[in-house]
């Protein structure tokens, strides 16, 4: 297997297993593709879903906006040089301090996320003297048939002002009276691993019609509107998303006719991908350790990472295809149980792969479209250090993240003695 032009063996020889490697050609042109999908719109690249400099870097020079969710994301959109201003800071609980530094900085836009914080940004502002222009992030009370741990337009959820409990529009009245907070656009995000358009669709009528209300009712038209990311990708063969082309097409087309329904002024929109962007530019190689027979029941065949750099089979029961990357085989297939190096039971790289009989300890295994939650969710469990990323392309490959050590996972501990 090669990407990029290289063999996946002489990445491996390099850098090292198990490795995150990721084709920046696929990286950019898949960006590039979401961008021409929204004419005139502006796209954020939601970072938690890998945020590393690099690929902050690569999304920005695309064009992309950044979305952070904490102080380490903001941080490291700084360090990546994005521009401030191209900054969107996200999170149901951002801290104190966190809000000072995106107001130090001056971030572009805050997505509110609750009273409390209305008044925080209040008195923060006043303290600071300045104005935070924030997008008001509602929940629109639309189930998006995902995973219940990736759902989030829902009325049941932590995050946002509920629509249908009044919130939202409590909200925008009390954001009103404030001297410090300027609200500038709403943001509704409903969800991750969407297939299909119309949950997208029915979120854009929710939210034009929110706006429309807010104007009738305070006179006061917003600008901007933010309609989230959670555009479904393929991991397996059963996977089957809609286009990115198709998917602009029908959100733009749902946002102009609520605007002409309510005779609304199309407002400057915004969309925040991150899975979509980023997962499916990136593999991650493993080397097969051990592997072992059950007769009857099957086989497992055990790999030098697992759920500390990808929790999601654990989390979400999610599916990656596998497939041997090291060498040519005509054995027929055989359905492995492919697993970690950790102490859980639960540690699963892919159940009942579909891989050739003949594989055998050193063979190494490439895992699809791991670009997305799964670097930025790594842990040291069972005190593994985290692997190492690199970038791809023309027959040339870049580290992006070095690979950490021993004494790395030691680093932060204190001894008595
Ligand atoms: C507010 C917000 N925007 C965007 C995203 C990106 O979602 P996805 O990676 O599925 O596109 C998320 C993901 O959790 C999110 O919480």
């Amino acid at each position: 297997m090669t990407l990029g032009g290289l063999a996946i063996t002489d990445l491996v020889a390099e850098f090292g297993s198990p490795l995150w490697v990721v084709d920046e050609h696929d990286l950019r042109t898949r960006t590039r593709a979401y961008v021409e999908a929204f004419p005139g719109v502006r796209v954020a690249y939601a970072s938690k879903a890998w945020p590393t400099v690099a690929v902050m870097q690569i999304v920005s020079s695309e064009g992309c906006l950044i979305d952070v969710a904490s102080a380490g994301e903001l941080h490291t959109a700084m360090v990546a040089g994005i521009p401030v201003a191209d900054i969107v800071f996200h999170g149901n609980n951002k801290s104190e301090a966190e809000l000072r530094m995106a107001a130090e900085l001056g971030v572009g836009r805050i997505v509110v996320d609750s009273f409390d914080e209305l008044d925080r940004l209040e008195r923060i502002g006043s303290e600071l003297a300045c104005v935070f222009d924030v997008w008001l992030r509602i929940t629109p009370g639309i189930d998006a048939h995902t995973h219940e741990y990736v759902r989030t337009g829902h009325d049941d959820a932590k995050f946002g002002f509920t629509l249908s409990l009044g919130l939202a529009d409590k909200a925008f009245a009390h954001a009103l009276e404030l001297s410090n907070v300027n609200v500038v656009g709403a943001h509704a995000h409903i969800g991750s691993q969407i297939f299909g358009t119309d949950p997208f669709v029915a979120n854009a009528e929710v939210m034009v019609e929110l706006l429309a209300r807010w104007r009738e009712a305070h006179g006061v038209t917003i600008g901007e509107l933010n309609l989230g990311g959670g555009m479904g990708i393929r991991y397996t063969h059963e996977d089957h998303p809609v286009a990115i082309a198709r998917y602009g097409k029908d959100v733009l087309e749902a946002v102009r006719r609520a605007c002409e329904s309510h005779d609304f002024p199309m407002p400057q929109l915004a969309v925040e991908p991150g899975r979509a962007l980023i997962a499916p530019s990136t593999v991650t190689v493993y080397t097969v350790g051990t592997v072992k027979k059950l007769p009857g029941i099957r086989t497992y065949v055990s790999v030098d990472g697992g759920m500390s750099d990808n929790i999601r089979p654990a989390l979400y029961d999610a599916e990656h295809e596998v497939a041997l990357a090291s060498r040519e085989s005509d054995a027929e297939l055989a359905a492995y149980t492919v697993v970690g190096k950790h102490c859980e039971s639960g540690d699963l790289v892919r159940e009942r792969a579909p891989l050739p009989g003949d594989l055998a300890v050193g063979d190494l295994l490439a895992v699809a479209a791991t670009g997305a939650y799964t670097a930025s969710m790594a842990s040291n469990y069972n005190r593994l250090p985290r692997p190492g990323a690199v970038l791809v392309g023309d027959g040339r490959a870049r580290a992006i993240v070095r690979r950490e050590t021993l004494d790395d996972v030691v680093a932060r501990d204190i001894a008595l003695h």
